[in-house]
């Protein structure tokens, strides 16, 4: 496949998981005002990374994605509450997140709070729905539960952002930095890419590799994270450029400086093209992702 199909194949999973988004978040028994609050920041443009990989990767090994959009839009979730909180006044305290105010800016803190513990209590609910017409067994549905606990709470990604706290204007050594890289980023990309490849019946040695690509997609992706904070557009990116530097954030740039950075990103992208040599075609989706995070500029 050339890499415009690619794109456009893409795109179609991104409108799959909007409409399933739409869908599970139409609920409206609730106070009015968080289910704008939790409507508006899962809405305001994220580039769906996280679901597209969860069924790129069930693809891989020759599941149906179709069945796994509760998940994935579950996953999302998560995601999405976590920048709702990352960006409060109290964390990176950021004014815009996805090309919008923040979520705090217009609901308020304490709304902002509840809108990110509702995304989060209720994703876990929607993953079950994986299971309500038998379609994956309960079993398989109740260790990607286990999956996803670990890698968003204490042993994954809070414990990364809680280091990540700490690691404000101190200076930090290499172990520290690929702590806080690899809980607060890393430990939900690999969940996504790993339940993917669980519900989609991937055997023993396709998880293992798909593993090491998702361990090093993650590094790639903070590191092209923390690089474009430096010298990204913030139209383009829909953030604000410069938080980690006003932050004294412990960052790849911080601690290699910008070149090395870039080459350690391309170097773990190189690590998770190697990780999927024994996949054919079927993985591509995931290769283009991969290969698309070295030129992102949002
Ligand atoms: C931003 O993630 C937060 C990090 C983990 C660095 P994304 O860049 O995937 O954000 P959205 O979902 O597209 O807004
Ligand atoms: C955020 O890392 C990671 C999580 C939200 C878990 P950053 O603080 O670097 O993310 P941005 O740059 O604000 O998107
Ligand atoms: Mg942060
Ligand atoms: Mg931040
Ligand atoms: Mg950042």
């Amino acid at each position: 496949m050339n890499k415009d199909t690619l794109k456009r194949e893409i795109n179609d999973r991104v409108r799959l998981i909007d409409q399933a988004l739409d869908n599970y978040l139409s609920n409206s028994a609730m106070p009015e005002t968080l289910h704008q609050a939790m409507r508006y920041s899962v809405f305001a443009g994220g580039k769906r990374l996280r679901p597209v990989l969860l069924l790129a990767s069930a693809e891989a090994v020759g599941g149906n994605a179709d069945l796994l959009l509760p998940a994935a839009a579950a996953f999302e979730m998560v995601h999405t509450y976590s920048l709702i909180h990352d960006d409060l006044p109290a964390m990176d305290n950021d004014d815009f997140r996805r090309g919008q105010p923040t979520n705090h800016k217009v609901f308020g803190e304490a709304m902002a709070i509840l809108a990110g513990d509702g995304l989060l209590t209720e994703a876990f609910g929607l993953i079950t729905e994986c299971c309500v017409s038998e379609s994956i067994a309960p079993g398989t549905v109740v260790t990607v539960i286990k999956e996803l606990s670990l890698a968003a709470g204490p042993f994954g990604m809070i414990g990364g952002q809680a280091a990540d706290i700490s690691s404000e204007n101190q200076s930090i050594d290499k172990e520290v930095l690929d702590y806080i890289h690899s809980h607060k980023t890393g430990a939900l990309f690999k969940a996504c890419v790993r339940a993917g490849a669980i519900m989609g019946g991937g055997s023993a040695e396709q998880l293992a590799a798909l593993t090491r690509y998702a361990e090093n997609l993650g590094l790639a992706f903070q590191i092209t994270d923390d690089v474009l904070d430096v010298e990204g557009d913030s139209r383009k990116l829909g953030k604000t450029v410069g938080s980690d530097e006003r932050l004294k954030k412990a960052t790849y740039p911080s601690l290699y400086g910008l070149e090395v950075s870039k080459k350690l990103a391309a170097d773990a992208v190189d690590r998770t093209l190697r990780a999927l040599d024994m996949f054919g075609r079927e993985a591509d989706l995931l290769r283009y992702i991969a290969g698309y995070l070295l030129e992102r500029d949002n």
